[in-house]
């Protein structure tokens, strides 16, 4: 090594790192990241049937809300405190092997767009989760098939029923919806739906990246959608893989994906970052998944940890790995810790 191939630093040894620590004030003035508010979305569930919150056992601080006053006055406060964005998933009182309450007109999370809207009008963003786990009696994402004697998910038919599931939030009021469901080509098959019907303003954030992965256990039983038999991995990505990403982005972007994501945040920062190195110009989010926040809480409770400031590192964390929007459940602890 040549002296100058030496990096600045060690030519010139009286640079001091530490004089950009020494204090509060200047540490700010030097900081690469900052989460605010308005990187935040957060994931609200809304059950049919219940007239008072309920709260999840699995991620305390959690609820399930019904279809009252409840939940617009927890809205309410989240929106005064600066909160905007939100991701709705629905749990239906019923259940079919085709997951019809998904699409139904008359649906929990349809009902809960036109409660919202009326109520907020556009000063919230509502996006809402588009798939079937919830909705089937089975618990698996798309509608399955026999093929020589195997239980298979059919993809096509599956991205049938996307499509209307996606419609139908649409038609009640969802300026964003969210496909979850990992079938090859949903992105392309919710687009041509949407605009077909006059909904060509609608986004779409695709879970481009999802992996099959053991932190969706409490959002399971949050949402009661865990696979009566079997998993995902048929469909969901193989935490082994990096590089995979790159393709399921570059195909939801040429379905017309305005939005991608990667999903879960914390294990897999190496994909959000090579995802934001590959996509600079794309709108990245990150799903800071059930399980992550569960274990925060989890710890916080046996005293292990100082949660605010682990809040704190955990959501900055996200962000300079490369991620421009965060969905967070910590997005309500956020409000007394991070500015609007
Ligand atoms: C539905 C869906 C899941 C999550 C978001 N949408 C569960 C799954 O894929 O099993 C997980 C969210 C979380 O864990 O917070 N497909």
């Amino acid at each position: 090594m040549t002296l100058n191939m030496l990096p600045v630093d060690l030519k010139f040894p009286t640079v001091r790192p530490r004089r950009l620590r020494a204090s509060q004030l200047i540490r700010d003035l030097v900081a690469e990241t900052t989460v605010k508010l308005s990187d935040l979305m957060y994931p609200i569930f809304v059950k049919e049937g219940i007239s008072s919150p309920e709260e999840i056992e699995s991620m305390p601080g959690q609820y399930r809300w019904p279809l009252n006053d409840s939940l617009i006055n927890f809205v309410d406060r989240l929106v005064s405190s600066g909160l905007r964005y939100f991701l709705m998933f629905g749990i239906p009182e019923r259940k079919d092997s085709i997951g019809t309450e998904a699409f139904s007109s008359d649906g929990v999370v349809q009902r809960a767009l036109r409660l919202l809207r009326e109520t907020f009008s556009s000063n919230i963003v509502l996006a809402t989760d588009v798939c079937l786990c919830q909705y089937t009696d089975h618990g698996h994402c798309g509608i399955l098939r026999e093929i020589n004697g195997k239980i298979v998910i059919d993809n096509d038919e599956t991205l049938r029923i996307y499509a209307k599931i996606a419609l139908s939030h649409a038609e009640a009021g969802a300026d964003i919806v969210a496909p979850s469901g990992m079938m090859d080509g949903q992105v392309k098959a919710i687009r041509e739906a949407l605009d077909s019907s006059g909904y060509s303003d609608v986004l779409i954030m695709s879970y481009s990246v999802k992996y099959a992965s053991s932190f969706y256990g409490p959002f399971r039983e949050a949402a009661d959608s865990a696979p009566r038999f079997g998993d995902r991995r048929s469909h969901q990505m193989d935490y082994r893989n990096a590089h995979e990403a790159i393709r399921e982005v570059m195909l939801d972007l040429s379905e017309g994906a305005d939005i991608v994501m990667v999903k879960p945040a914390l294990a897999y920062l190496d994909v959000i970052k090579l995802v934001k190195t590959c996509f600079p110009y794309v709108p990245l989010a990150a799903y800071n998944v059930s399980g992550e926040y569960s274990m925060v809480k989890a710890a916080a409770r046996q005293g292990w940890i100082d949660e605010r400031q682990l809040i704190l590192e955990i959501l900055t964390a996200i962000k300079r790995a490369g991620a421009d929007i965060i969905i967070t459940y910590h997005a309500v602890d956020a409000i007394n810790l991070i500015p609007a």
